[in-house]
Protein backbone atom coordinates (compact mmCIF):
# COMPACT_ATOMS: atom_id res chain seq x y z
CA UNK A 1 0.00 0.00 0.00
CA UNK A 2 1.49 3.85 -1.00
CA UNK A 3 0.44 6.45 1.25
CA UNK A 4 -0.08 9.79 0.09
CA UNK A 5 2.82 12.07 0.38
CA UNK A 6 2.44 15.02 -2.06
CA UNK A 7 -0.80 17.58 -2.64
CA UNK A 8 -1.06 19.99 -5.25
CA UNK A 9 -3.56 23.45 -4.20
CA UNK A 10 -4.84 26.09 -6.09
CA UNK A 11 -6.54 29.06 -4.99
CA UNK A 12 -7.41 32.60 -5.95
CA UNK A 13 -8.12 34.43 -9.11
CA UNK A 14 -6.33 34.67 -12.08
CA UNK A 15 -5.10 38.05 -13.45
CA UNK A 16 -5.29 38.52 -16.75
CA UNK A 17 -3.86 41.59 -17.89
CA UNK A 18 -5.27 44.46 -21.15
CA UNK A 19 -2.46 47.41 -19.88
CA UNK A 20 -0.36 48.22 -17.04
CA UNK A 21 -2.79 49.21 -14.51
CA UNK A 22 -6.11 47.43 -15.97
CA UNK A 23 -7.00 43.34 -16.20
CA UNK A 24 -9.53 40.98 -16.06
CA UNK A 25 -10.29 39.30 -12.76
CA UNK A 26 -12.92 37.64 -10.97
CA UNK A 27 -14.17 37.74 -7.11
CA UNK A 28 -12.18 34.59 -5.50
CA UNK A 29 -10.30 35.55 -2.65
CA UNK A 30 -8.84 32.17 -1.91
CA UNK A 31 -10.22 31.29 1.09
CA UNK A 32 -11.11 27.61 0.23
CA UNK A 33 -7.75 26.81 -1.42
CA UNK A 34 -6.18 28.27 1.02
CA UNK A 35 -8.37 26.11 3.69
CA UNK A 36 -7.57 23.17 1.68
CA UNK A 37 -3.60 23.95 2.06
CA UNK A 38 -3.97 24.39 5.52
CA UNK A 39 -5.61 21.50 6.70
CA UNK A 40 -3.33 19.03 4.26
CA UNK A 41 -0.34 20.36 5.87
CA UNK A 42 -1.99 19.65 9.45
CA UNK A 43 -2.08 16.24 7.98
CA UNK A 44 1.31 16.06 7.43
CA UNK A 45 1.45 16.21 3.56
CA UNK A 46 3.66 17.83 1.50
CA UNK A 47 1.68 21.13 0.40
CA UNK A 48 2.40 23.41 -2.58
CA UNK A 49 0.11 25.89 -2.81
CA UNK A 50 -0.13 27.48 -6.37
CA UNK A 51 -1.94 31.26 -6.14
CA UNK A 52 -3.56 34.22 -7.58
CA UNK A 53 -3.14 37.13 -6.23
CA UNK A 54 -5.01 37.06 -2.81
CA UNK A 55 -5.12 38.83 0.27
CA UNK A 56 -4.04 35.98 2.87
CA UNK A 57 -0.93 34.96 4.81
CA UNK A 58 0.36 31.37 3.65
CA UNK A 59 -0.49 28.51 6.43
CA UNK A 60 2.35 27.02 8.36
CA UNK A 61 3.99 24.51 6.85
CA UNK A 62 2.80 25.34 2.85
CA UNK A 63 5.57 26.26 0.08
CA UNK A 64 3.62 29.15 -1.50
CA UNK A 65 4.09 29.60 -5.57
CA UNK A 66 2.47 33.22 -6.62
CA UNK A 67 1.12 33.35 -10.23
CA UNK A 68 -0.96 36.09 -12.24
CA UNK A 69 -2.45 34.69 -15.20
CA UNK A 70 -4.10 30.90 -16.09
CA UNK A 71 -1.09 30.24 -18.77
CA UNK A 72 1.27 31.37 -15.72
CA UNK A 73 -0.68 28.49 -13.67
CA UNK A 74 -0.31 25.36 -15.97
CA UNK A 75 3.31 26.66 -16.34
CA UNK A 76 3.52 26.48 -12.83
CA UNK A 77 1.44 23.38 -12.19
CA UNK A 78 3.12 21.49 -15.14
CA UNK A 79 6.19 21.87 -12.67
CA UNK A 80 5.06 21.02 -9.27
CA UNK A 81 2.96 17.93 -9.97
CA UNK A 82 5.39 15.51 -10.65
CA UNK A 83 4.96 13.07 -8.39
CA UNK A 84 2.15 14.43 -6.85
CA UNK A 85 -0.56 12.49 -5.60
CA UNK A 86 -3.37 15.19 -5.66
CA UNK A 87 -4.54 18.14 -7.41
CA UNK A 88 -6.69 20.55 -5.85
CA UNK A 89 -8.11 23.13 -8.35
CA UNK A 90 -9.93 25.64 -6.21
CA UNK A 91 -8.44 28.68 -8.24
CA UNK A 92 -11.11 30.66 -10.18
CA UNK A 93 -9.50 30.62 -13.53
CA UNK A 94 -10.23 33.25 -15.84
CA UNK A 95 -11.74 31.50 -19.30
CA UNK A 96 -10.58 33.82 -21.12
CA UNK A 97 -8.11 36.87 -21.45
CA UNK A 98 -7.29 40.39 -23.43
CA UNK A 99 -6.40 39.20 -26.96
CA UNK A 100 -3.57 41.35 -26.61
CA UNK A 101 -1.61 43.13 -23.70
CA UNK A 102 -1.45 46.66 -24.52
CA UNK A 103 2.48 48.47 -23.10
CA UNK A 104 0.89 51.78 -22.90
CA UNK A 105 -2.00 52.79 -20.67
CA UNK A 106 -4.81 52.56 -23.16
CA UNK A 107 -6.59 56.62 -22.98
CA UNK A 108 -10.24 56.28 -22.26
CA UNK A 109 -10.96 57.44 -25.93
CA UNK A 110 -9.26 54.56 -26.53
CA UNK A 111 -11.36 51.71 -24.73
CA UNK A 112 -15.35 52.78 -25.72
CA UNK A 113 -14.25 50.19 -28.17
CA UNK A 114 -15.26 46.55 -27.83
CA UNK A 115 -12.78 44.37 -25.91
CA UNK A 116 -11.66 41.58 -27.79
CA UNK A 117 -10.58 38.17 -25.48
CA UNK A 118 -9.28 34.97 -26.68
CA UNK A 119 -9.51 31.43 -24.69
CA UNK A 120 -7.42 30.57 -21.91
CA UNK A 121 -5.86 26.73 -21.23
CA UNK A 122 -8.73 24.68 -19.71
CA UNK A 123 -6.07 23.96 -16.92
CA UNK A 124 -7.74 20.83 -15.36
CA UNK A 125 -8.30 19.62 -19.28
CA UNK A 126 -4.16 20.09 -19.95
CA UNK A 127 -3.56 18.18 -17.34
CA UNK A 128 -5.45 15.27 -17.99
CA UNK A 129 -3.34 13.93 -19.96
CA UNK A 130 -0.48 13.16 -17.65
CA UNK A 131 -2.71 12.60 -14.72
CA UNK A 132 -2.26 8.47 -14.72
CA UNK A 133 -3.30 7.76 -10.68
CA UNK A 134 -2.85 11.75 -9.27
CA UNK A 135 -6.32 12.24 -7.86
CA UNK A 136 -7.58 15.45 -9.42
CA UNK A 137 -10.25 17.49 -7.71
CA UNK A 138 -12.28 20.28 -9.61
CA UNK A 139 -14.59 23.24 -7.82
CA UNK A 140 -18.13 24.19 -9.74
CA UNK A 141 -19.25 27.79 -8.43
CA UNK A 142 -22.70 27.64 -9.97
CA UNK A 143 -25.69 30.21 -9.64
CA UNK A 144 -28.22 27.70 -11.68
CA UNK A 145 -28.57 23.96 -12.74
CA UNK A 146 -25.93 23.15 -9.90
CA UNK A 147 -25.73 19.43 -9.94
CA UNK A 148 -26.18 19.03 -14.29
CA UNK A 149 -22.96 21.27 -14.50
CA UNK A 150 -21.01 19.52 -11.87
CA UNK A 151 -21.89 16.02 -13.55
CA UNK A 152 -21.04 18.17 -17.32
CA UNK A 153 -17.03 19.40 -15.88
CA UNK A 154 -16.46 15.96 -13.51
CA UNK A 155 -16.56 14.20 -16.84
CA UNK A 156 -15.60 16.66 -19.55
CA UNK A 157 -12.49 17.47 -16.92
CA UNK A 158 -11.80 13.97 -16.02
CA UNK A 159 -11.97 14.47 -12.90
CA UNK A 160 -12.00 12.09 -9.59
CA UNK A 161 -14.06 14.46 -7.63
CA UNK A 162 -15.94 17.87 -7.98
CA UNK A 163 -16.81 20.24 -5.21
CA UNK A 164 -19.79 22.07 -5.97
CA UNK A 165 -21.27 25.40 -4.30
CA UNK A 166 -24.09 27.60 -4.75
CA UNK A 167 -22.40 30.98 -5.21
CA UNK A 168 -25.96 33.18 -5.45
CA UNK A 169 -26.13 32.41 -1.56
CA UNK A 170 -24.69 35.05 0.35
CA UNK A 171 -23.23 32.83 3.59
CA UNK A 172 -21.34 30.41 0.85
CA UNK A 173 -18.69 30.68 -1.96
CA UNK A 174 -16.99 34.06 -2.52
CA UNK A 175 -14.94 35.99 -0.41
CA UNK A 176 -17.53 34.72 2.78
CA UNK A 177 -15.79 32.45 5.88
CA UNK A 178 -18.33 29.38 5.59
CA UNK A 179 -19.39 27.48 2.45
CA UNK A 180 -21.98 25.12 1.98
CA UNK A 181 -21.07 22.26 -0.82
CA UNK A 182 -21.77 18.86 -2.21
CA UNK A 183 -19.00 16.37 -3.10
CA UNK A 184 -19.51 14.22 -5.94
CA UNK A 185 -17.30 11.30 -6.82
CA UNK A 186 -17.09 9.34 -10.35
CA UNK A 187 -19.14 6.74 -9.19
CA UNK A 188 -21.56 9.68 -9.03
CA UNK A 189 -22.08 9.71 -5.04
CA UNK A 190 -23.16 12.40 -3.33
CA UNK A 191 -21.78 13.86 -0.11
CA UNK A 192 -23.32 16.83 0.82
CA UNK A 193 -21.74 19.48 3.63
CA UNK A 194 -23.89 21.53 5.63
CA UNK A 195 -23.10 25.28 6.03
CA UNK A 196 -19.47 24.66 7.40
CA UNK A 197 -16.22 26.73 7.55
CA UNK A 198 -13.92 26.57 5.08
CA UNK A 199 -11.87 24.74 6.77
CA UNK A 200 -14.31 22.48 7.83
CA UNK A 201 -15.47 21.96 4.17
CA UNK A 202 -11.44 21.39 3.72
CA UNK A 203 -11.13 18.72 6.03
CA UNK A 204 -14.04 16.92 4.66
CA UNK A 205 -12.66 17.39 0.93
CA UNK A 206 -9.33 15.80 2.32
CA UNK A 207 -11.15 12.92 4.19
CA UNK A 208 -13.24 11.93 0.92
CA UNK A 209 -9.45 12.12 -0.89
CA UNK A 210 -8.21 9.89 0.99
CA UNK A 211 -10.53 6.85 1.12
CA UNK A 212 -10.51 7.86 -3.13
CA UNK A 213 -6.23 7.25 -2.86
CA UNK A 214 -6.77 3.91 -0.79
CA UNK A 215 -9.64 2.65 -2.97
CA UNK A 216 -7.83 3.05 -6.64
N1 LIG B 1 -10.77 25.39 -14.46
C1 LIG B 1 -9.59 25.12 -15.14
N2 LIG B 1 -9.24 25.88 -16.22
C2 LIG B 1 -10.04 26.88 -16.64
C3 LIG B 1 -11.27 27.15 -15.97
C4 LIG B 1 -11.59 26.38 -14.89
O1 LIG B 1 -8.87 24.19 -14.75
N3 LIG B 1 -9.67 27.60 -17.71
C5 LIG B 1 -11.12 24.55 -13.30
C6 LIG B 1 -11.45 25.33 -12.03
O2 LIG B 1 -10.30 25.53 -11.23
C7 LIG B 1 -12.46 24.43 -11.35
C8 LIG B 1 -13.17 23.74 -12.52
O3 LIG B 1 -12.30 23.85 -13.63
O4 LIG B 1 -11.87 23.46 -10.54
C9 LIG B 1 -14.52 24.30 -12.86
O5 LIG B 1 -14.40 25.70 -13.07
P1 LIG B 1 -15.63 26.58 -13.55
O6 LIG B 1 -15.19 28.00 -13.68
O7 LIG B 1 -16.80 26.27 -12.67
O8 LIG B 1 -15.92 25.91 -14.95
P2 LIG B 1 -15.72 26.35 -16.45
O9 LIG B 1 -14.90 25.30 -17.12
O10 LIG B 1 -15.20 27.75 -16.52
O11 LIG B 1 -17.18 26.21 -17.06
P3 LIG B 1 -18.41 27.22 -17.30
O12 LIG B 1 -17.85 28.55 -17.71
O13 LIG B 1 -19.16 26.53 -18.38
O14 LIG B 1 -19.17 27.27 -15.99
Amino acid sequence: MSFLKKIVVTAGPTREPWDPVRFLSNRSSGKMGFAVARQAAELGLDVILVTGPVALATPEGVRRVDVETARDMLAVLKRELVEADVLVMAAAVSDWRPARVHEHKLKKAEMGAALPLVRNPDILQELRETKGHRIHVAFAAETENLFREAHRKLRQKGCDIIVVNDVSASDAGFEVDTNRVTLIDRAETLTHVPLSSKDEVAQTILKRVLQQFDAD
